[in-house]
């Protein structure tokens, strides 16, 4: 890895460890997936549990590192897959699955890879692919008209100086090549009011989103990762921002609830339950770990038993994000 690392922040933590183990109790053993491998954080503590196998899936390859430093102490017990969790259909366990983890967003080390520009404190080319990717944030800023770039930032990014921030990058794009410095500069001169946030969040928020097509990329996830499990497996989800939590909730609540079913289900189906979810509400990260690790403050963890196998709910899911899909397929035009 020859990542140039921006000095900021230095400690990887894996966020809400104590209690997704809790979930999970990897005291009994069996095998888990572990979709968003980044530093091997919850991987790592799994396999300290005896009778434990992990198959971690990660898509960008600099994790590669130090998945091969996992998979040569437990040999037999680990399996590393450079992968978007939205393929892990492809992927063959003679094992049942006991339960699939997502972690969503990037690591701590991704973000101070000067290199990914991920950071508005990088400098350099513009990029923000996490790996995998087939277009970077350079494409997206030098090709995509006015209209389009403004409809990522409102609705990836939330972000209420959208058109603003789009007019200057169309303007400055004629005269140069926009770097990261560049794109940081035009959003701060961009801003009126005091955000507590760094100015800068919400726009790469909603390039990264773009860049990594993280909407479709979690509910593809999702979707596969009910139909490997069997019934009696787990899916557990770590979401850092409003629109990954409303998907995840969807999901969960949708296949949990005794309504809506009717269209996809053959009758006989129509009032089983496809998940089991105890706890409506998320759970967050305790005062201690936000105070350790500030980062870990948005995070909201969301997770649901299987019940049952259900077929076709891809569609409906897709539907009901649609408008959010749509803005994802302006990358067609790239
Ligand atoms: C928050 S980090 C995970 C940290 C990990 N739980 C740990 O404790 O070390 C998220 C990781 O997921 C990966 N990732 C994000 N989207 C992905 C996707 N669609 N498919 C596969 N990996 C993805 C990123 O590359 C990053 O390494």
């Amino acid at each position: 890895m020859n990542a140039t690392i921006l000095s900021e922040n230095k400690k990887h933590f894996p966020v809400l460890l104590k209690e997704i183990i809790s979930i999970i109790s990897p005291q009994y053993g069996g095998t888990f997936l572990d979709c968003t491998f980044g530093q091997g954080g919850y991987s790592k503590r799994i396999l300290e549990f005896k009778n434990t196998k992990v198959i971690a899936v990660d898509r960008d390859k600099d994790t590669l590192k130090v998945a091969k430093g996992i998979e040569k102490k437990y040999p037999s017990r680990f399996k590393f897959y450079n992968k978007k969790f939205s393929e892990i259909s492809q992927i063959k366990s003679a094992d049942k699955l006991r339960c699939i983890i997502f972690d969503l967003g990037y690591s701590l080390y991704q973000i101070n890879d000067n290199t990914k520009g991920l950071s508005f404190n990088s400098t350099g080319k513009l990029n923000m692919s996490m790996g995998l990717n087939t277009f970077s944030a350079h494409d997206v800023i030098h090709n995509l008209d006015l209209i389009d770039l403004v409809r990522i930032f409102k609705y990836f990014g939330e972000d209420k100086e959208a058109k603003i921030v789009a007019k200057k990058i169309i303007t400055l794009r004629k005269k140069k090549n926009i770097k990261n410095e560049d794109l940081k500069d035009i959003i701060e001169s961009s801003k009126k009011k005091y955000f507590k946030k760094n100015k800068s969040t919400k726009i790469f928020q909603s390039i990264r989103m773009f860049v990594n097509k993280e909407i479709s990329e979690l509910i593809k996830g999702l979707v596969a990762a009910s139909k490997l499990l069997e019934p009696g497996g787990m899916i557990i989800v770590v979401s850092f921002h409003s629109l990954e939590d409303r998907i995840v909730k969807f999901f969960f609540n949708d296949l949990s609830s005794d309504k809506n079913l009717s269209r996809y289900l053959p009758k006989r189906e129509n009032t089983k339950k496809i998940f089991q979810v105890d706890k409506k509400r998320p759970i967050l990260p305790s005062q201690s770990e936000v105070e350790i690790n500030p980062a870990s403050r948005s995070a909201k963890l969301r997770f649901a038993l299987k019940l049952r196998d259900i077929d076709d709910y891809e569609k409906k899911f897709k539907e009901k994000f649609k408008f959010l899909l749509d803005i994802e397929n302006i990358s067609k035009k790239l």
